[in-house]
């Protein structure tokens, strides 16, 4: 007979709409413990019915990932309510503007991308990571894109979120490197192209499947994968 599943605790951050609430909502049904960070909590109709109808298992926290103090704020009502972490996604993202180039490069908006999808983590990461040490498998997922890909990049365009979500890419391999004694395992995960508000309708993917093999691939990261660009399957991916 196959030993029972362990509940585990994990945090979402963007958690109100797309990518972020399908984490969300897979984890919950399952019966894992899920704190649901989202910049507008009372703005996602999904979340608030999803944490009423679950409150047991469900935290809706008020968080902007470029706010330290919004994260400080989470970090304190994790602590009080459950005193560790098991997984972290940094899932909150934003794309910039479209249609860049070298001239039309907007420089205010490259770096509130970046604020969010390459800082954002870091914040993120640096807050919850003494609630993530208490985890007998602590695992810290940080969402990329393929568009981050260096190697990959054939189309030029998409200046800001490109160059944004290639840094992240470092940031989680720096991680890697830093925590590697303490057990805690750093990986950036590619979606796939996913039908949200971000990747528009005409995207192969739903966010239920994406998500899906998101989630079966975070069960199965070990300290070997610390430091790996992978894609949704676990395989690995262009960084
Ligand atoms: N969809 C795709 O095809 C695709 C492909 C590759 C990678 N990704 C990545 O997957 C992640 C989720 O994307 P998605 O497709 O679900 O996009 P989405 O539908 O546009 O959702 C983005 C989420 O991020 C949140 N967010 C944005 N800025 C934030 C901030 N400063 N603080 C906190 N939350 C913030 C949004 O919150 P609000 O509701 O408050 O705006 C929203 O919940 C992103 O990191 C994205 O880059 C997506």
């Amino acid at each position: 007979m196959a030993a029972e599943r362990r509940p585990e605790i994990a945090l979402v951050t963007g958690a109100g709409r797309g990518l972020g609430f399908e984490f969300v909502r897979q984890w919950v049904a399952r019966g894992d413990r899920v704190f649901a960070l989202a910049r507008d909590p009372e703005g996602s109709k999904r979340l608030q019915d999803l944490r009423r109808s679950r409150p047991e298992t469900v935290a809706v926290l008020r968080c902007d990932v470029t706010s330290d103090a919004g994260i400080e704020a989470a970090r304190r009502e994790v602590e009080r309510a459950a005193g560790r972490l098991d997984v972290v996604v940094n899932n909150a993202g934003t794309f910039g503007g479209e249609d860049e180039t070298l001239e039309s490069l907007d420089l205010d908006t490259a770096r509130r991308v970046f604020d969010t999808n390459t800082l954002g983590p870091i914040r993120v990461s640096r807050a919850f990571l003494p609630l993530l040490r208490k985890s007998p498998r602590p695992r810290l997922v940080h969402i990329t894109s393929g568009l981050g890909s260096v190697d990959d990049n054939r189309s030029g365009g998409h200046w800001t979120y490109r160059m944004s979500k290639t840094a992240l890419n470092m940031a989680s391999r720096n991680l890697a490197i830093e925590l590697h004694d303490r057990g805690v395992v750093s990986t950036v995960l590619s979606p796939g192209w996913v039908r949200t508000d971000m990747g528009g309708s005409d995207a192969p993917l739903s966010a239920e499947e994406a998500v899906a093999a998101m989630i079966a691939t975070i069960d199965r990261l070990e300290t070997r994968h610390s430091g790996a660009s992978l894609d949704r399957f676990g395989k690995p991916a262009p960084a």
